[in-house]
């Protein structure tokens, strides 16, 4: 621990940016320019843990059961896809803060911040319970309050989110849908609401980035680039706004030798490489921004008819574990954001949330409502697993 008068120098040393916070969050600020997965311990996603096991007990298969056993010991994100679920927040924090405090191992929780008015601007699947035109933007901003109160009750406890997928990528691809362009705005200033507030409580944020088959495209790229730029510098270029999160949800590899046939056409035909293609962008623009790189799907490739495909893609596997063993110094941490076994949306066409994505010929179906779980896919997600569990 730094002494008062050693913090008071250190602080001297700090960006201006963190001069401005709080005493306390100060303190925890002092290391905020590395990588924060660096010497923690993530905490397990409990809703996640009990997901497989109740799977596990489903399965007759003895080998398939062992191996889905094996699947709730990788740490996945806690996704926050409703306000009702930030009290579950607050009891994972708590359990984390006493697992800290029994083993002695300084502790990490991830969740993924969603609740954005008029969410999924451009597909159906996953619209949420807020609307900009009945009160969405207070709505969102009270979310993001609530996390917040929540996350300050335990500051020994280190989160680290991934904020509002798909949000930004489609703010960059997709103004022609009606309903992103009348969005624009909102998400802008809702996103940055979230950036500045989770800051105040030292919250380590990856704004999501699409991936490579989206803003990869190299006419993509500088909008992209300048977008997030813009949203890094309008929130006060806080060393907690840590960079960017890739692949979220989806089926893209981090490297590979054989690109996928889909991806004909895109240079940047894997995660690393929109990486390195989008970085010294970000960095022209004023942004030195990390990565953090989904891969808890990426087990199996060339599965997709096309690679804007998404919904509960037929024949994926579980990819690479989580882990802060990278190809490059630019991406902190391989993660699993998705619960691998829940769905991406339903099949049923009939359903309010119906995406006609989740009926393609590559999508496994019957497929039940995003979110929830979808055991099929989970088995199928299990046997696929590269490397195997
Ligand atoms: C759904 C969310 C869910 C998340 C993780 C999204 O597609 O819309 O409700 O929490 O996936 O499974």
């Amino acid at each position: 621990m730094f002494s008062p008068v050693v913090l008071g120098a250190l602080a001297a040393l700090l960006p201006a940016a963190v001069q401005a916070m709080p005493a306390s969050t100060q303190a925890r600020a002092a290391d905020a320019t590395a990588n924060p997965y660096t010497g923690y311990t993530i905490f397990k996603n409990p809703e996640y843990v009990a997901e497989v096991q109740a799977a596990v007990q489903q399965i007759s298969d003895s080998s398939l059961a062992s191996a889905a056993a094996g699947v709730e010991d990788v740490p996945v994100f806690f996704w926050l896809d409703q306000v009702a679920k930030v009290p579950n927040l607050t009891t994972y924090l708590a359990a984390a803060d006493a697992e800290a405090k029994s083993s002695g191992s300084q502790q990490l929780f991830q969740i993924v911040v969603y609740d954005l008015p008029d969410r999924d601007c451009a597909a159906a699947a996953s619209n949420g319970e807020f609307s900009i035109s009945d009160n969405g933007q207070a709505n969102y901003e009270n979310y993001i309050d609530q996390i917040v109160a929540s996350i300050k009750q335990y500051p020994d406890v280190r989160v680290v989110a991934v904020v509002e997928p798909d949000s930004m990528a489609n703010l960059v691809t997709n103004l022609s849908v009606q309903k992103c362009a009348d969005a624009e705005s909102t998400y802008k200033t809702c996103v940055a609401y979230a950036i500045e507030q989770l800051a105040t409580v030292g919250v380590y944020m990856y704004l999501d980035a699409g991936h490579a088959g989206w803003l990869g495209w190299p006419a993509n790229l500088s909008p992209a680039a300048e977008l997030f730029a813009q949203m890094y510098s309008t929130t006060g270029s806080s060393p907690y706004f840590r960079g960017l999160a890739t692949n979220v949800a989806n089926y893209n590899s981090l490297t590979t030798d054989s690109p996928d046939p889909i991806t004909s056409g895109d240079s940047n035909y894997d995660e690393l490489l929109y990486i390195e293609a989008l970085s010294p962008l970000l960095v022209d623009n004023g942004f030195p921004a990390q990565f953090i790189v989904e891969q808890a799907r990426s087990g199996v490739q060339n599965i997709r008819s096309a690679w804007g495909d998404w919904c509960n893609v037929k024949g994926a596997g579980f990819g690479l574990r989580p882990s802060t063993d990278t190809p490059s110094s630019l991406i902190d941490s391989i993660v699993w954001v998705k619960p691998g076994g829940e769905a991406d949306g339903t099949s049923n066409s009939s359903a309010a949330r119906y995406d006609y994505h989740c009926s393609l010929s590559d999508a496994l179906q019957p497929a039940p409502e995003a979110g929830t779980w979808f055991q099929t896919y989970f088995e199928d997600l299990v046997s696929g697993a590269n490397p195997a569990f």
